[in-house]
């Protein structure tokens, strides 16, 4: 039932390509420049009137909502405001009806995402679900919703779960902008050209297994790391750490790359590897001289970069390629080798990678 993959994580590392496509077949008609979401057009004044966007979420599926913020305030120009569900649920929240709460859940039955949807809900919010699983409690207590077709994810580590919320998120936020018309017709129909072809890029992100799994086994016995993004590629830096955290038990962090100076540069000396993810357009000559802040105190640089990239290349220990990409979509890409990173150290340290040890898949408790 592996698929001939050793455990259910690799298996689902490799199911992404299809997953995406899946996740928006149907819904993208990238040559009729259409996007139909049932849930969403039947809602679309909610949307279209929404005052704020309100995202709740734990674990990867928050990290996704982060993701989410970045692109749905850059295409549509709604403020948006993520929150974890259990801090969200306790501190007695400002939600009028002019919002819009959209609830991220693999599972679909996180106990504390599931009590915030109730909370909104009381305080007269629309709340929109985006769930794998179908039929689950928050699929049935949110107002409508869009599913990500990842199918089962198995592994206790979300993979193809959280790369399949991006691409529904886009989709929704693409949808509104045009609606909008907060993007032009042009950027639009670029937008669903290049998604169409992200689940190719995605199989050829994928074609770094076997240099990520060298660079896995140079760094297995490290016991920090830190994770560094910026931008669109911020929150990706947040889930590549808690990811490694997850199955390989090995203390990391994920910062924006800009924060460093503001602390953690502290901790970096010959020990510490530090996984950067600098793809060209986004905020590069910034990314590249915090590179370089962290060569000069002796740091181990594992760059994520885009083909074709010179000059990390020249000061990078290890450089990832992935395929060029609009920024907005680099997420998408740039997750795959942090996933893979987490899961050959995890393999290599003997560690059980599909049952890491006091997790559950669904947190049902709160
Ligand atoms: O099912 P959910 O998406 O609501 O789950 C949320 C978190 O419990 C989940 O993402 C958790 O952080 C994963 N183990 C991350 O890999």
């Amino acid at each position: 039932e592996k698929g001939g993959y050793d455990h259910f994580m690799l298996k689902e590392i490799y199911e992404q390509p299809r997953a995406i496509l899946d996740t928006f077949r149907g819904r993208m008609l990238s040559n009729e420049g259409i996007i139909r979401m049932a849930g969403v057009d039947d809602n679309i004044e909610k949307f279209l009137n929404a005052q704020r966007i309100l995202i709740v979420a734990c674990g990867t599926s928050w990290h996704a909502g982060l993701v989410a913020e970045y692109v749905f305030e850059n295409l549509t120009r709604t403020p948006v405001e993520v929150e974890y569900a259990s801090e969200f649920r306790y501190r007695n929240p400002i939600i009028t009806e002019k919002d819009v709460v959209i609830a991220i859940s693999q599972s679909g039955e996180t106990a504390d995402t599931l009590a915030a949807i109730k909370l909104a809900k009381s305080k007269g919010a629309f709340v929109f679900g985006v769930c794998n699983v179908v039929g689950s409690s928050i699929s049935r207590e949110t107002n409508a919703g869009a599913y990500t077709h990842a199918g089962p994810e198995i592994g206790v580590a979300s993979t193809k779960a959280f790369t399949t919320q991006i691409t529904v998120l886009t989709l929704i936020a693409l949808k509104l902008a045009q609606k909008k018309g907060t993007i032009s017709t042009s950027e639009f129909h670029g937008y669903l050209t290049e998604m169409s072809a992200i689940p190719a890029k995605v199989e050829k992100t994928l074609e770094s297994d076997e240099h990520v799994k060298t660079i896995s086994s140079i760094y297995k016995d490290a016991t920090n790391f830190l994770y560094l993004g910026r931008g669109y590629n911020f929150p990706v830096a947040l889930e590549g750490a808690l990811k490694l955290k997850e199955i390989s038990y090995i203390h990391a962090e994920g910062y924006p790359a800009a924060e460093m100076k503001h602390g953690p540069i502290a901790l970096i000396d010959e020990q510490m590897p530090v996984v950067v993810i600098a793809t060209r357009k986004g905020h590069y000559e910034k990314v590249v001289s915090n590179i370089q802040e962290i060569k000069s105190r002796k740091g181990k640089i594992i760059a994520v970069v885009m083909q074709g990239d010179t000059s990390i290349k020249k000061i990078a220990d290890y450089v990832i390629e992935i395929p060029e990409t609009l920024e907005l979509l680099t997420p998408l890409l740039t997750t795959i080798p942090l996933q893979l990173l987490s899961y050959y150290i995890a393999v290599m340290r003997n560690c059980n990678v599909d049952q890491p040890r006091n997790l559950a898949k669904s947190v049902t408790v709160e």
